[in-house]
């Protein structure tokens, strides 16, 4: 029987759009599996969608939706993404599905009756965005040490989850570390500021709001949404009704991959929980690093201001998913922190795709067209070997192993590492060897021959050894070389050299990753984040089904005041402006309006209008207008607004 492969990411909340960091875990993910199906794993690999909480149902009702109605939308979008990113999961969980509210329900019951679950009151400090409780000593300068945002004091009633009963199991686990959490120097963190210390009991239920798994035997309570997110990687494996199918086969999990920064909840909280339920703990917590934007950690809630386009969806759009992909796991060593710069994914296109791997395809597959028309005779591996060949062809039968070793271990970035140095080796080769020289002497015939197979053949087991990361193009490069026999693309066969064949010949076509002009490039980048920007008011309100709220203090910034037309003119040259000179209380005002295709000027002369009194003054065809008049508008019907009455000019309006 095959063995299994069980890798989950985290959860991810359905609360705006993703960006590219959230990407990076799931790209990271994605290879993985692939890597271990490519080695015969059955692999289960599962992803989905944390949908509870107060930080989901305050933006559904600021959206104006129910909650559920609010992350469907959103989760649409994800799927998408995931799609657009080529993420070949194999099951998608949503904390909303009946299933695992029910598997929620079962597991808080059963906790409660084994008395790890007790009702008592918390007293603290609650951050909303990531939902977690914090005591006075845990803030820093008494905002969430997590995010840095301010928190709120919360007193309710709530069940505890006696996390404190374990403290010790997991201290031990941290020490002995056999693997756990990784990379090691997380385990520290872990012991030093949190387990060391002291572990008081969790705040597990919720009364505050009421988006979330309710309490079985308390309904005035919600599940804390950890406890009811962490438990997703068990419920979507069937945990608990159906213990002798997936659950049997896959749990415990492989490797949990997830971001540096909810390490704790995984490693403290979920392993208690699941000694209180007696079930065997994972085999390893992966901590991620964070892709940084500019220095700062990249989220939703920044103000990121520089050019940088972190719309995954864009990215992939302008440059094609696997240049992403590439680029997320070659540019940072994983488990460290990492910047992510417009200019230095374009730099990577530029000089490891387009340059280094790009051109040994394109150059290869033509002289192979040119030299021997396509196919290269059968026996060209050793035909002609000479000494130079050597370096090359010890390097790709070493390969494979190499890069199992490094995935095997998450180390993305030292794995493509090493596949570039062959990259760069038979570029080195093409150099070394001249075979455009070669091709000019009838003798050396056979020498080409051999030349251009090592090539190919290099350029196979490549091929091969980047399916996990690139599967688009590995695909492609095989595609070039013209291998239709599906036994010489599998990860076993990248350890031998020497089994590349085609029948019908190699297929030219035009690069695999043109080369981008920078200059250019950032400048459109630079355009289309101002475009972003200028209609970022209309996505919103897009986003919330019409409704776009701002806060008092943005409405009280409009300045608004009474005002009598005295006079009113067509602007010369124009077929929609009128200038009005319009009367505000002890001083006049000149103000265009674009409404000549419903009024003529002297209808609106003496009508008290509505007129926005602060907006900065602009030029319209040569005349400057300070203000604005307020104008009702309807399919192709627009009306001033007036004063119901009669009011004094420069009377405020509020
Ligand atoms: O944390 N760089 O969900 P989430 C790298 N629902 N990784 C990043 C990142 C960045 N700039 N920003 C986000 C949650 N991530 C919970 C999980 S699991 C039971 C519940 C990663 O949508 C982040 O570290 O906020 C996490 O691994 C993932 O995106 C989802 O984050």
């Amino acid at each position: 029987m095959n063995k299994t492969f069980y890798l989950t990411t985290p959860i991810y909340y359905p609360s705006g759009n993703l960006h590219i960091g959230h990407s990076y875990t799931t790209v990271a993910a994605d290879a993985m599996c692939r890597y271990k199906r490519a080695t015969g794993h059955d692999v289960m690999f599962l992803t989905g969608t944390d949908e509870h909480g107060q930080k989901i149902q305050q933006k559904a009702s600021e959206a104006g939706v129910s909650p559920k109605v609010y992350v469907d939308k959103i989760v649409e979008g994800i799927c998408e993404l995931w799609k657009t990113l080529n993420i070949q999961y194999d099951r998608f969980i949503r904390t909303t599905d009946a299933e695992h509210e029910k598997a929620i329900q079962y597991i808080f019951q059963k906790l409660y009756d084994k008395g790890d679950i007790y009702k008592s009151e918390y007293e603290g400090w609650y951050c909303t965005p990531c939902e977690s409780f914090w005591t006075e000593t845990q803030l820093q300068d008494g905002k969430c040490p997590d995010c840095g945002r301010s928190v709120t004091r919360t007193r309710e009633e709530s069940y505890f989850f006696r996390i404190s009963k374990y403290q010790n199991a997991l201290i031990e686990l941290f020490e002995n570390n056999d693997g756990f959490i990784e990379p090691a120097s997380r385990a520290k963190e872990m012991l030093n500021n949190f387990l060391r210390p002291g572990l008081e009991d969790l705040c597990v239920s919720r009364t505050t709001f009421d988006w979330g798994v309710k309490v079985p035997f308390d309904p005035a309570h919600v599940v804390y949404v950890w406890i009811d997110a962490l438990s997703n990687y068990i419920t979507a494996l069937g945990y608990p009704t159906d213990p002798k199918g997936d659950f049997a086969k896959y749990w415990p999990a492989d490797v949990h991959l997830v971001g540096k920064e909810i390490v704790r909840f995984h490693t403290i909280i979920w392993p208690a929980m699941l000694m209180a339920l007696d079930i065997p703990l994972p085999k390893k917590v992966y901590g991620h690093g964070w892709l940084l934007l500019d220095g700062g950690k990249i989220s939703k809630s920044k103000d990121n201001t520089s050019v940088n386009i972190v719309d995954p969806v864009v990215l992939c759009d302008r440059y094609g998913v696997d240049a992403i992909r590439y680029f997320l796991l070659r540019e940072v060593q994983f488990g460290s922190d990492g910047v992510f710069t417009n200019e230095a994914l374009i730099g990577r296109i530029n000089s490891d795709l387009a340059n280094d791997l790009g051109n040994l395809v394109s150059r290869t597959t033509a002289m192979i067209d040119k030299y021997f028309g396509g196919s290269l005779p059968h026996d060209s591996f050793m035909k002609s070997i000479e000494p130079v060949d050597d370096e090359l062809i010890e390097l790709c039968r070493n390969l494979q192993a190499q890069t199992g070793a490094s995935l095997d271990r998450l180390q993305f970035s030292v794995a493509l590492t090493d596949i570039w140095k062959v990259i760069s080796r038979c570029n080195k080769y093409i150099d070394e060897t001249s075979p455009w020289i070669l091709g000019r002497d009838p003798e050396k015939k056979s020498r080409l021959a051999t030349v251009l197979y090592d090539l190919a053949e290099a350029i196979r087991i490549i091929s091969i050894l980047i399916e996990p990361f690139m599967p688009d193009t590995a695909r492609k490069m095989q595609d070039g070389l013209g291998i239709e026999d599906k036994e010489i693309t599998t990860w076993d066969s990248a350890a031998t050299f020497g089994l590349y064949r085609t029948s019908g010949g190699v297929n030219r076509s035009g690069p695999i990753f043109p080369r981008i002009d920078i200059e250019k490039e950032i400048e459109e980048l630079r355009s289309i984040k101002t475009n972003n920007e200028n209609n970022k008011t209309t996505e919103r309100s897009d986003e919330n089904e019409g409704v776009t709220f701002i806060e008092y203090e943005d409405f009280s910034k409009v300045q608004m005041k009474t005002g009598r037309i005295k006079e009113c003119v067509r602007v010369e040259g124009s077929k929609k402006l009128l200038k009005s000179q319009i009367d505000m209380g002890g001083e006049i005002r000149q103000v265009l309006s674009g409404i000549a295709k419903w009024y003529d000027p002297e209808d609106l002369i003496g009508k008290t209008v509505i007129v926005v009194s602060n907006l900065k003054p602009r030029m319209m065809m040569g005349n400057e207008s300070c203000g604005m008049l307020l104008c009702a508008e309807s399919g192709d019907d627009l009306k001033v607004l007036t004063v119901d009455g009669e009011m004094e000019p420069g009377a405020g309006v509020s």
